[in-house]
């Protein structure tokens, strides 16, 4: 009878440590240590310890044996097991590890969608990458004061480890504001500057709503059509354990549960819908300042709020607010702004008499070095925008609408049109007012002088056609 050789504990130093796993995968092939002889041992398990042993000498080291074969694997395996790295499972760096044994024989191994191991490392992989997503989507952050002044902090409850994992995304996406992460297995801090963790938080750590909630809640309520509602596809997309932190999910059961008498109510009320917008444009300023819904709101730029009559007779709506403008506070203050200018003097409208504002009121960019480079926001985030600018249409109620741009024709028609196709003639709004596309300024700017002076031509018509209504 053979003597069973002894099995090995290797610990893992972290839940998401794949490096060091890799590390300590690497000179456990490289020693011959085949996958039934090793336990990994995670941070707080104790099962392992009945069976543990000593790191066999080649790990201890810091380089691995000499002469030793190098450890193949495929850019595959290594993308599948960087992900699934981070699932629950507390199984998962086994089927690692018996996975990376095996490709050192069969190097192909990854390509057999049938082998269960490849296919348990791809469910899990496809797992964590849907809570990466499920957590850049459903993260809420809410204002808090403190000494330094205005900071954001989030609870969350991710499924699998992925935090750290995600804290890059979160950074990049507000690098311009102080935010907290929390969550049950640790927090991540940023100042603006530096990327901090912290150790595993309470959900009463985080605040539980802020002066904007109210109002994206009515929101929420006010775009939410019954007459589209399926149940199925919304749990798909909001599973119900984000639920519980998101302001407006408590809303959901009472909405799904009235959404007949809604439907039938939307259909006698003709269409509209029935939420509860600022009742001046002083509300409506502060409540968009306060405004986080949607990445550009959170990126640390502040609202450029509508500007001039509040019965202007002409509305002008360009895309969102460029780097003059937010720095300015007021709308079309920067080189797209002067060109319509220019245009809007030529063809004898005058500028000062009318509403200037945005479809999206916050400044979407991407920094590079010490500019701020224009970013054109999705039509998700023009949509999300939209109830503050339905808000100010009926709060100014002005009689004709210059869209500039396709943004601008989103946010007041709710749909994307075509620009070439539906520019340049009047077509009613759901209010009665009178709406008519051009193309923004700024695309003049962009274009070569033949170009240009085409484009500049049809705009200048356009603009002539306002003035003449
Ligand atoms: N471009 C816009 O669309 N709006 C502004 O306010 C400035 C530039």
């Amino acid at each position: 009878m053979t003597a069973l050789a002894p099995r090995v504990c290797v610990p893992v130093a972290a839940h998401d440590d794949f490096d060091g796993w890799r590390d300590s995968a690497r000179r456990l092939i490289q020693a011959g240590i085949a996958p039934d002889r090793v336990i990994w041992s995670l941070p707080g398990a104790v099962a392992g310890d009945l069976f543990a042993g000593d790191p066999p000498p080649d790990l201890a080291g810091d380089a691995p044996p000499a002469a030793a074969p190098p450890v193949l694997a495929s850019r595959d395996y290594l993308e599948l097991a960087g992900r699934a790295a981070l699932h629950a499972d507390p199984a998962r760096f086994d089927l690692l590890y018996r996975l990376l044994w095996r490709l050192q024989t069969a190097p192909r191994l990854m390509d057999d969608r049938a082998d269960r191991d490849v296919r348990a490392i791809d469910a899990l992989a496809r797992t964590v990458r849907r809570d990466i997503h499920k957590m850049r989507a459903f993260v809420r952050f809410r204002v808090v004061e403190d000494a330094h002044g205005e900071t954001y902090v989030a609870w969350f409850e991710p499924g699998h480890h992925i935090l750290r994992a995600n804290g890059g995304f979160f950074v990049r996406r507000f690098a311009g504001m102080r935010w907290s992460i929390l969550t049950p297995q640790g927090a991540l801090h940023w100042d603006g500057e530096t990327l901090r963790e912290g150790p595993p938080a309470d959900r009463g750590d985080a605040p539980a709503g802020d002066p904007a909630e109210a109002l994206w809640r009515t929101y929420y309520a006010s775009i939410f059509n019954p007459a589209r509602l399926k149940i199925g596809a919304m749990v798909k997309e909001m599973p119900r354990r984000y639920w519980k932190n998101l302001p407006e999910a408590d809303l959901i059961p009472e909405l799904i549960a009235s959404a007949q008498a809604r439907e039938a109510a939307m259909i006698a009320l003709g269409g509209e819908q029935a939420g509860r917008p600022p009742e001046t444009l002083a509300a409506l300023d502060a409540a968009v300042a306060a405004c986080r819904r949607c990445a550009i709101g959170c990126n640390g730029t502040r609202a450029v709020p509508g500007h001039g009559p509040v019965d202007a007779r002409l509305m002008v709506v360009g895309e969102q607010p460029g780097d003059h403008e937010e720095l300015a506070g007021r709308p079309f203050v920067g080189p797209a702004g002067q060109v319509l200018r220019d245009h809007a003097r030529t063809a004898g409208l005058d500028l000062d008499a009318a509403r200037l504002t945005n479809a999206v009121r916050h400044f979407k960019h991407v920094p590079q070095g010490k500019q701020r480079l224009h970013q054109t926001p999705t039509a998700r985030e023009i949509d999300t925008c939209r109830w503050w600018l339905d808000a100010e249409r009926h709060l100014v109620r002005p009689r004709v609408v210059l869209a500039l741009g396709a943004s601008a024709a989103r946010a007041l028609l709710g749909r994307t049109i075509s620009l070439q196709q539906e520019r340049g003639r009047f077509v009613p709004l759901d209010d009665g007012a009178q709406l008519l596309i051009t193309s923004h300024p700024a695309y003049l700017l962009r274009l070569g002088e033949a170009a240009r002076v085409a484009e500049a031509a049809r705009f200048a018509a356009d603009l002539a056609l306002v003035a003449g209504a």
